[in-house]
């Protein structure tokens, strides 16, 4: 964890401001993020099913694990909040990789629970955002990741025009 957290931690970050950080859920604390979970479920959501819980206890008993990446930027600073947002986008995708190059394998989610203010609370300091909850772990026997459709690089790359 420690390697990839340092490969994670080596990205583009205009001012040095260093805008974001990891938090580990241990294995043992999963128990206690599902509780986060199911009460701030409750609270902001009134009209949330059964199924909704039963998904959102999955959801804290996923395999693997769990690194919470935070955006923490510094706000009023010369170096826009935007940047540094990218900044922290940069960091999970760092992690992403260096998950997979050192052949496990991750997934980055989000999902409403990356927007509840009582989740946030649970994680975060004011002004702080969860950039998303990365689980980290290991193929089970037997399955195999499965590809989504990609870009088309046609559609995403176009020799610029200047304007006349
Ligand atoms: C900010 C952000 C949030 C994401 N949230 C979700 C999510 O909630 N559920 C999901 O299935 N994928 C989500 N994804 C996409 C995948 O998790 C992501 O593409 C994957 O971890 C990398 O696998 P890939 O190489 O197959 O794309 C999210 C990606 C980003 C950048």
């Amino acid at each position: 964890m420690e390697r990839m957290l340092a490969i994670a931690s080596r990205v583009p970050d205009h001012g040095k401001l260093t805008p974001w950080r990891f938090v580990t859920v241990a294995e043992d604390q999963r128990d206690a993020l599902a509780e986060v979970l199911r009460k701030a479920l409750a609270e902001e959501d009134p009209e949330a099913t059964d199924a909704h819980f039963r998904k959102e206890d999955e959801f804290a008993h996923y395999g693997g694990t769990l690194v919470v990446l935070i955006s923490a930027p510094v706000e009023n600073h010369k170096i826009p909040v935007w940047e540094q947002q990218l900044s922290c986008g940069t960091v999970g995708m760092n992690l992403l990789m260096a998950a997979h190059a050192l052949v496990y394998v991750a997934g980055w989610v989000t999902g409403w629970r990356a927007y509840s203010p009582k989740v946030n609370a649970a994680f975060c300091n004011p002004g702080e955002r969860i950039a998303g909850f990365i689980f980290i772990g290991q193929l089970a026997p037997g399955r195999e990741l499965q590809e989504r459709e990609r870009p088309q690089l046609a559609n995403v790359w176009k020799p610029w025009q200047p304007p006349r």
